[in-house]
């Protein structure tokens, strides 16, 4: 089912954007708790179009430090673990654990493909691991996944367990702040490429990030920001100290009806 067909199912103040599918379970975005039953009524006719869903769950919003959903069951199974296919690879996501955004798949493939083999590169806000996972299965190469979040590092583990033979590349992951982990790095190993996904608080740690990157190396900042190109260097030109250098910026994703992610690119001169 397409967002094409939910327009016909289309209830109240809900628009036919306002939901998503994550592997099995439906996700209605609600602004608030008024909207639950509505929620439940649309989630109703999503369940007779579309047997193969078998959760249904309202997100009120995205919180946290580890940006995990605030849900409310609607309807169908209480289970929020599911499994997703990006581009034949497949994670383990637990919607109630861990952030997952399937708008971010081609973002983990552009990045993995960018990618060369023999790198050494440091996934610093690495989720359940989908930049981490697109690497590994193209590249042999080393990736250091990290990630405060322990649920999402166990689902990292499960996925690469799901995918194993068709990794190429290693992953060794962490728990840690990416804060503490640059700290106990810095001295013994740097990293062709270093991949900073957490655009609410990713630029605090660029000038950490850029001392862990070699000479010429790849940094991929993700930001928050308006459109304007000039906005984005005021914003990560003090922290590079000007040893590196930006050589792209690229609209990842929409966050919100003013903002959107964006992704610089930047190299370690
Ligand atoms: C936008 S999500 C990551 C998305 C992931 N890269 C992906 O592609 O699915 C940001 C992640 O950064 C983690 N995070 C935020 N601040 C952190 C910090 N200081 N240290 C470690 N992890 C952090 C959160 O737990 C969350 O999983």
């Amino acid at each position: 089912m397409n967002s094409e067909d939910a327009e016909s199912v289309k209830y109240g103040q809900l628009k036919r954007s306002s939901y998503l599918v994550i592997g099995d379970i439906a996700i209605i975005n609600a602004s608030n708790e008024k909207e639950i039953e509505e929620c439940v009524a649309f989630a109703k006719c999503l369940s007779q179009k579309a047997p193969y869903l078998k959760a249904f769950y309202a997100k009120l919003s995205t919180e946290g430090e580890y940006r995990v959903a605030k849900l409310v069951h609607l309807l169908g199974e209480e289970r929020t673990a599911t499994i997703v296919k990006e581009y034949g690879i497949a994670l383990a996501v637990d919607i109630a654990k861990a952030y997952y955004n399937s708008r971010l798949a081609e973002e983990h493939r552009r990045i993995a493909l960018m990618s060369k083999d023999g790198e050494k590169v440091l996934d610093l806000f690495s989720g359940i691991g989908g930049f981490a996972l697109h690497i590994a299965s193209l590249r042999s190469s080393i990736i250091f996944a990290n990630d405060w979040n322990k649920e999402a590092v166990s689902l990292l583990f499960k996925s690469f367990y799901f995918n194993r033979k068709k990794m190429k590349g290693s992953i060794y992951a962490t728990v840690m702040d990416a804060a503490k982990l640059l700290e106990e790095l810095k001295g013994k190993i740097v990293f062709d490429r270093i991949i900073m996904n957490s655009p609410t608080n990713s630029v605090n740690y660029l000038e950490g990030a850029l001392m862990l990157s070699k000479a010429g190396g790849k940094v991929h900042l993700y930001v928050l920001s308006s459109r304007e190109e000039e906005a984005i260097k005021q914003l990560i030109m003090p922290s590079t100290k000007s040893d590196a250098s930006i050589e792209a910026i690229e609209e990842v994703i929409e966050y919100s009806p003013s903002k959107s992610v964006f992704r610089v690119d930047l190299r370690k001169t």
